[in-house]
């Protein structure tokens, strides 16, 4: 089978490599023509493990080409996906132009059968749009040819794109009739072999599936950011009651990390959009309102902790930042709370000294001069009043404890995602602040 993506951001180059990677032909298409020679020279404009590899390999066995051209990419594909960003509008909304743009230049250009699949975030009744900007198109052109929109909406997570792809949950396919539900069965029955589900909707389901799922996972996190807080000021610790209500079944132990603020391309965007969403049907979501006023706050939560320990002055103190993604095994820094955290320190006159292990370019486009970029995560804490760890990579997990105290200027950790362990921290000398703690 032969399937076109549109669009060869975080979503469509996953779809397309990793569709390519179990014998689909794949051209994806992109305005951009220096990412798409880019592309042609392997040169990926995100980081994500395993990636590059992929697109290597089926580049080489010519599965996946690369091409700006959507007219010539076109003839003998099944399937189009279109995967291209929609980002937030003024109010939140989901800005749509992209997609629909798209699809009028598909029903400029297509000559047969075509299911043609929003696979970037859209909300709930886009594919009557796409479908009435593919039908313009054919009725500008006088033509008459059969087509299906479907909605397979993508649950990819940055850092585990890949094996996430390849080893879905489930996947989720809005359809409104059996020839588009077919051929995407087809495409996808490679996927499905060791049982994992493919669950066929209508498309406005399938839709909301996406929104409805992003924001529950962000309403979790806000909830334990909740109630971490209060654990700190009860004198409870909220790693043992993550522990003590995770191992319910019916709540279940993962996503219930406290930490520094959801980040990121699509929790802050969904939350919003879906509350936008509401608006538009007069319906107020009043729960996401709550969950995103929660990480907005969560996000100063660090630097409250910093002001409170220095009593309101961090004037010409060095912090050493640990991490500046938005999670690990990502560069990505959108809506990255260390942004944030940044920011405040050097409101107030604190010198910032930042290490990360992957988003260093990412991050100096967002930080430029104002703060210094270490070599190391030892050099950045050097002479430091305090380390202030932000992302949770691997490599923070296990420092040299009696190094840092030898060469920081006071032994003091700020812990945003409570990776270390407070007790043996202070056996070390170390004054240890974490989140959801009593202190
Ligand atoms: C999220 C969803 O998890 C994916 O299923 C979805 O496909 C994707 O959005 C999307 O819409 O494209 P992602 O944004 O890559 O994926 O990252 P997550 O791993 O979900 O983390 C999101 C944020 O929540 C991060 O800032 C992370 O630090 C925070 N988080 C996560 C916590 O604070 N606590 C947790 O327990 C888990």
């Amino acid at each position: 089978m032969k399937v076109v993506i549109v669009g060869t951001g975080y979503v469509g180059l996953v779809t397309g490599a990793c569709l390519a990677e179990v014998g689909t032909e794949v051209v994806c298409v992109d305005v951009d023509a220096g990412k798409i020679v880019r592309l042609q020279n392997n040169m990926l404009p995100i980081y994500e493990p395993g990636l590059q590899e992929i697109v290597k390999r089926n580049q080489q066995d010519d599965r996946l080409l690369f091409t700006t051209d959507l007219a010539s990419a076109l003839p003998g594909a099944e399937v189009v996906f279109i995967a291209v960003g929609t980002p937030p509008g003024e109010d939140g909304s989901a800005d749509l132009q992209y997609v629909l743009q798209v699809a009028g230049q598909i029903g400029q250009l297509m000559e047969h059968y075509l299911v043609i699949v929003t696979k970037s975030t859209v909300p709930v009744g886009t594919a009557v749009q796409v479908n009435r900007a593919v039908k313009e198109s054919l009725d500008a052109r006088q033509l008459i040819l059969d087509y299906d929109v479907a909605s397979n909406p993508e649950f990819l997570k940055e850092g585990a794109a890949v094996n996430d792809f390849m080893k879905p949950d489930r996947i989720v396919v809005g359809v409104n009739t059996t020839r588009a539900r077919h051929t995407l069965e087809q495409l996808y029955r490679p996927f499905l072999l060791n049982g994992h589900p493919i669950l066929f909707m209508d498309i406005a389901s399938a839709e909301m599936t996406k929104y409805a799922a992003n924001a529950m996972l962000a309403t979790r996190i806000s909830y334990m950011n909740d109630i971490a807080n209060l654990c700190g000021l009860a004198g409870a610790d909220i790693d043992q009651v993550r522990k003590g209500i995770g191992s319910d079944p019916r709540i279940g132990k993962h996503f219930l990390y406290p930490g520094i603020g959801y980040g990121g391309s699509c929790f802050p965007k969904d939350v919003k959009a879906l509350i936008q969403t509401g608006r538009e049907y007069g319906y107020h979501l009043r729960i996401l309102d709550a969950v995103e006023a929660v990480n907005e706050d969560q996000k100063k939560i660090l630097f409250r902790k910093i002001l409170r320990h220095f009593d309101g002055d961090v004037r010409n103190k060095k912090f050493a930042v640990w991490g500046l993604s938005f999670k690990p095994n990502t560069d990505d820094m959108r809506e990255a709370p260390s942004l944030v955290l940044i920011d405040s320190l050097l409101e107030e006159g604190a010198i910032v000294s930042v290490y990360d292990p992957v988003a260093m370019d990412e991050a100096s486009a967002c930080l430029g001069n104002n703060v210094t970029f270490a070599e190391d995560m030892y050099s950045a804490a050097e002479n430091a009043a305090a380390i202030l760890l932000v992302t949770e990579w691997n490599t923070f997990r296990m420092p040299d404890w009696q190094r840092l105290r030898k060469t920081m200027q006071s032994p003091l950790v700020f812990d945003g995602r409570n990776i270390y362990d407070d007790v043996q921290l202070i056996k070390l000398g170390f004054t240890y602040y974490g989140i959801g703690k009593a202190n």
